[in-house]
């Protein structure tokens, strides 16, 4: 379980994006953290990932604070599709999906390739393994992207958008193929879109002006949004 305790966080210039922010993410649910645009919702999963340092508070994997596990360790367990991070873009996908495994787990490239192929054919893209990031679709490259992230078998992976590039039906589609992961991975998903996160997550978070203002399954949450997003939530 991932646990976020009275977590707080400053930009240098001052921006405190995030204010005493608790929530707990565990292994059981498909997580969606929502919320209007600048409320921290990237920033949570920033400080999640170690790539922001909270000035305040802490968080914790399976009780064990992030801060004190060693980079190999924590990269392996917890793996993070960000719309920045995409594809290498001078590498195929199957190359992609190889480099974390042969670097930091010291696979032959056979194995890896062997591995690689494997999870493609898995996760029902195996035509796109030799292709460059350039010369497949929007959907594709998200899985894609997740795939490489699943190579190191990670015990959860943060999602940040994975939608924002797809269609209603790719995202439907989407939503299936990550419920059925989901017996093995923990996500947890940032997203704009509810009906993707009615879709996909059990249960939420509701993010505003760097504060959780509603925690709960998923319906409860998007159900108070979709009434009013600002009103009905500063009231709860
Ligand atoms: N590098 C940065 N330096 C300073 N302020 C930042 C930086 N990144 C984000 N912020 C500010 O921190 C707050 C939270 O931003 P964050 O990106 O976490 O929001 P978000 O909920 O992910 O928004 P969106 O839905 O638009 O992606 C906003 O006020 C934003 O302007
Ligand atoms: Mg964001």
């Amino acid at each position: 379980m991932i646990e976020v305790r009275n977590v707080s966080f400053r930009y240098s210039d001052g921006t405190e994006a995030l204010r005493n922010v608790s929530a707990q993410f565990e292994t059981e649910h498909i997580f969606g953290v929502l919320g209007q645009s600048g409320s921290g919702k990237t920033t949570l999963l920033n400080c999640i990932a170690r790539f922001l340092r909270p000035q305040q508070g802490r968080i914790t994997l399976d009780g064990q604070d992030i801060l004190s596990m060693p980079e190999t360790d924590f990269r392996r367990r917890i793996g993070v599709v960000f719309q920045r991070l995409h594809l290498f873009p001078h590498l195929s996908v199957l190359k992609n999906m190889t480099l974390a495994p042969v670097q930091t787990l010291g696979l032959s490239e056979a194995e890896a390739t062997d591995q690689a192929r494997e999870m493609l054919e898995r996760l029902r893209i195996p035509e796109i393994a030799d292709n460059y990031p350039a010369q497949v679709s929007g959907g594709q490259a998200q899985r894609a992207a997740i795939a490489r992230g699943l190579m190191l078998q990670p015990a959860y992976i943060l999602l940040d958008e994975p939608t924002s590039a797809l269609d209603a039906n790719t995202t439907e589609d989407f939503a299936h193929w990550l419920d059925e992961l989901h017996e093995n991975t923990n996500f947890i998903i940032v997203t704009h879109d509810v009906l993707f996160a009615r879709q996909v997550a059990s249960r939420g978070i509701y993010m505003e002006n760097g504060r959780i203002v509603c925690a709960g399954s998923i319906d409860e949450i998007t159900s108070d949004v979709a009434v009013s997003p600002s009103t009905s939530l500063e009231n709860a």
